[in-house]
């Protein structure tokens, strides 16, 4: 059996604007999925999810990915996580040069599913990562990235950015504009996030900005903003840990800029009630700021407070489910078993 595990992650800035080639920072996030993998002696491939729903699920196939029957899969958010999992399996077959392989797969994930975390790149991640190894190829972390974005790609109909699956790939703070990936350093950040429960469907909030921006073409200079704000965010995070900065204020800082991009995603129509609600608790708790983190739609937000009131006030705030402090995780796939 070969177990790799890979993280969830944040978006500080950018999300949606890095659709169009804008840069984005998404930020790693010890919350991870858990893929195990062991080779079986025929072509099926039978994968177990003990967590990604309520029940679990279990559901086995033979050959291609694209003969799995849906008998099993709860509809929705598990279904399109299952989407996820052929299409990282094809990734190893192609890797290893193994078309016919067939594995026993099982899934654990502490990120819920499409909430703004990168559930969908965690599982993909850690899925290619394991079953090319327990076909005895083991590829640099650049290249899983790689194998998992066009295995993203494939789910989301080419509606995809490098920026989730390079994130949880290579771990750490990173950013990403086009097919330009590379990691930057950050300072430690207070990081908070709020779920109100549910979840966005990415496909369709990202059709909707695509919309708007075609209707109106405004819209364009509201992306081509959100992208200065990454510009200039990317400069504070990445600043030179020697030079003579007063910590506290860089993190202010780049909180007034989450408000600033929140505000934008807003604009955008990408946010909700619950995801506001979120977002002004979290505000008025006096975090350095707060803003949706990933599609939108409803699932996070991520805010910066290092100290536990913002904490406090949204496991107070009607429609947040769930509200934890995330470390960074610096570590992107990690090699388990
Ligand atoms: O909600 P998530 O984690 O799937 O993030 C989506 C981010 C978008 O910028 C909206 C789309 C993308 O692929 O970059």
């Amino acid at each position: 059996m070969t177990v790799s595990s890979a993280p969830g992650k944040v978006y500080l800035f950018g999300e949606h604007a890095v659709v169009y080639g804008e840069p984005a920072v998404p930020c790693a996030i010890e919350r991870r999925a858990t893929v195990s993998v062991t080779v079986r002696d025929d072509d099926h491939v039978r994968v177990e999810a003990s967590d990604l729903s309520l029940d679990g699920f279990t559901v086995e196939y033979a050959g291609s990915t694209d003969d799995r029957p849906d008998v099993n899969v709860p509809a929705g958010l598990v279904e399109a996580a299952m989407g996820y999992i052929d299409a990282a399996v094809e990734q190893a077959r192609d890797a290893a040069d193994a078309p016919d392989a067939g594995f026993d797969i099982t899934v654990e994930s502490e990120i819920p599913l499409g909430a703004g975390l990168g559930s969908s790149a965690a599982v993909t991640v850690a899925g290619i990562d394991a079953a090319t190894r327990e076909l005895g190829t083991t590829l640099p972390a650049e290249a899983i990235a790689d194998r998992a974005y066009h295995a993203e790609s494939a789910v989301q109909k080419g509606e995809a950015s490098r920026a989730d699956t390079f994130c949880s790939a290579v771990g750490g703070a990173v950013r990403v504009e086009g097919d330009d990936c590379r990691r930057i350093d950050a300072p430690d950040l207070p990081i908070v996030v709020g779920f109100d429960g549910g979840a966005g469907d990415t496909g369709e909030l990202v059709s909707g900005v695509r919309a708007l921006k075609e209707r109106y073409g405004f819209a364009a200079d509201t992306v081509e903003a959100i992208g200065d704000i990454v510009r200039t965010g990317e400069r504070l995070l990445d600043s030179d840990p020697e030079a003579d900065v007063d910590e506290a204020a860089r993190i202010a800082e780049v909180g007034d800029l989450m408000n600033f991009n929140h505000g934008l995603l807003e604009s955008l129509g990408v946010s909700s009630r619950s995801l506001d609600s979120m977002v002004w608790a979290a505000r008025e708790a006096g975090a350095h700021g707060a803003k949706l983190t990933g599609a939108g739609g409803g699932g996070c937000i991520v805010a910066l407070d290092p100290t536990p009131e913002t904490l406090t006030a949204l496991r107070f705030t009607p429609g947040c489910e769930e509200a934890f402090r995330a470390e960074l995780a610096t570590d992107g796939v990690r090699r388990l078993e």
